[in-house]
């Protein structure tokens, strides 16, 4: 069994660079299939995720090759529309692949991704948005076919800012015959930085970040050259392992205009950050209290994806405090796992009530997702003695080496298992 074996308790120190993102590097490989060509991705992270998503394009036919953590798509050769259940049932993100392998044949069929652990995931805002652009859905038992004559621009209104029905949208519209506006769209940095690579690539989209896109259906795109912003969840995570184990650390990259919410967050509790010019400096060895109140939001809100890791440090600082997740409905599962490491915390679907101690303990416990694997390590690195995290492979989809970066850290960290 792969697990995490982490002796805890002493305060984190030193300097580590932030991994490229993942929310930000697998929508922008979906849309690498739009181009005929090559497209060169720098400071791409070795993530699971990203090795499923290259087995998914490899399989449609791209020929794809790493030069250390550049990672190089050629999609010239696309033979198919067609993503089988084994690839596509590995991660739920292949969902992009609606958007992107319409744009390129007019045609895609996917199976229809299930829910997770932390959600249901339903994705009709996605199918909504794409029957406004002229696209047919037909919806089998487990299998999504989409066919379109001639993608056609429309107006899509989103009745929830769904990051993933945004990305499938602008997708399936950058070649599309005429304009597309999209209101009611996701803010996240993730959509940002799939439009500068799509525009990049030649595509004519305005409005990236506002609740408003406007994209202008192009005739074709070119070969492009990009580079992956750092990954604020995982810079953040790092950030709330200071706090758990009031140090003072460096995150070398650190995207520090992505996560202002967890900045002023820890800023409210009294955390010390500055702004170096290689990064940001996070200094969590004075007194801070915790804070109240959370709720998560999409952005700019609070982000749901560091809900677990800030409920980790809040279980380890003594005072009341209350999370309130918006986003999904099962998210709060690592709760548990956190209770046997001594923390005090009662939750219902959507709201955690967190009575803090002076400080957790170690325990064996069981990544079940993510996230919550990553609120272990958080928790496992601030508790005194021998913490035990079964289940790495979750955390491996998200963190490229999680052991190595809190080494540099200074955390007594070791992966145990075979990887
Ligand atoms: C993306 O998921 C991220 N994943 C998630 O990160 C992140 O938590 C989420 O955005 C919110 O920021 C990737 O980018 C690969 P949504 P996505 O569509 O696109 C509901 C991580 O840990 N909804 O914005 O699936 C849905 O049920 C992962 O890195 C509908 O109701 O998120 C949820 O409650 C976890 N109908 C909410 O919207 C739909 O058609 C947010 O979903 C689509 C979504």
């Amino acid at each position: 069994m792969e697990c995490i074996e982490i002796f805890g308790g002493q305060p984190l120190k030193g300097s580590v660079k932030v991994q490229g993102a993942k929310n930000t590097v697998l929508p922008i490989m979906a849309a690498a299939i739009l181009n005929h060509g090559i497209s060169v991705l720098h400071n791409c992270p070795k993530i699971v995720d990203v090795y499923y998503m290259i087995q998914i394009l490899e399989h449609i036919g791209c020929v794809i090759k790493w030069e250390e953590n550049t990672l190089i798509i050629n999609a010239a050769t696309l033979k198919s529309c067609y993503i089988p259940a084994q690839f596509a049932n590995k991660m739920r993100s292949s969902i992009f692949l609606l958007g992107s392998l319409l744009g390129r044949f007019n045609e895609a069929k996917l199976p229809y991704p299930g829910g997770c652990v932390i959600g249901e995931r339903p994705i009709g805002l996605h199918l909504e948005g794409l029957r406004k652009l002229n696209v047919v859905i037909t919806e089998e038992e487990s299998e999504l076919t989409a066919r379109v004559s001639k993608l056609t621009g429309g107006v899509v209104n989103f009745s929830f800012p769904s990051v993933g029905a945004t990305e499938n949208i602008v997708l399936a519209a950058v070649c599309a015959q005429g304009t597309t506006r999209i209101m009611g769209a996701a803010r996240e940095p993730e959509i940002i930085e799939l439009c500068r690579f799509l525009n990049e690539m030649g595509a004519s989209i305005t409005g990236a970040g506002s609740n408003e896109i406007l994209i202008e259906g192009v005739e074709e795109l070119h070969n492009v050259e990009f580079n992956i912003v750092a990954d604020r969840i995982v810079a953040g995570t790092y950030i709330l392992a200071a706090l758990s184990t009031r140090g003072r650390i460096n995150l070398v990259d650190a995207p520090i205009s992505h996560i202002s919410s967890l900045l002023d967050t820890i800023s409210k509790m009294g955390v010390v950050y500055k702004e170096t010019k290689e990064g940001l400096y996070i200094d969590a060895t004075g007194r801070f209290a915790t804070i109240p109140f959370v709720n998560t939001e999409p952005y700019p809100g609070f982000p749901t994806d560091l809900q677990s890791q800030l409920m980790a440090v809040l279980a380890g600082i003594p005072g009341e405090s209350c999370i309130c997740e918006n986003l999904f409905e099962a998210r709060f599962k690592v709760a548990k796992e956190l209770n046997s490491m001594g923390a005090r915390i009662t939750y219902n679907d959507r709201i955690a009530k967190i009575c803090g101690v002076p400080k957790l303990h170690g325990a064996m416990v069981y990544a079940e997702e993510l996230r919550g694997g990553a609120a272990l390590v958080v928790a496992a690195v601030g508790a005194e003695g021998l913490t035990l995290i079964e289940n790495r492979n979750f955390i491996d989809r998200g963190y490229e080496d999680i052991c190595r970066d809190l080494t540099y850290l200074g955390a007594k960290i070791t992966s145990k298992g075979s990887r």
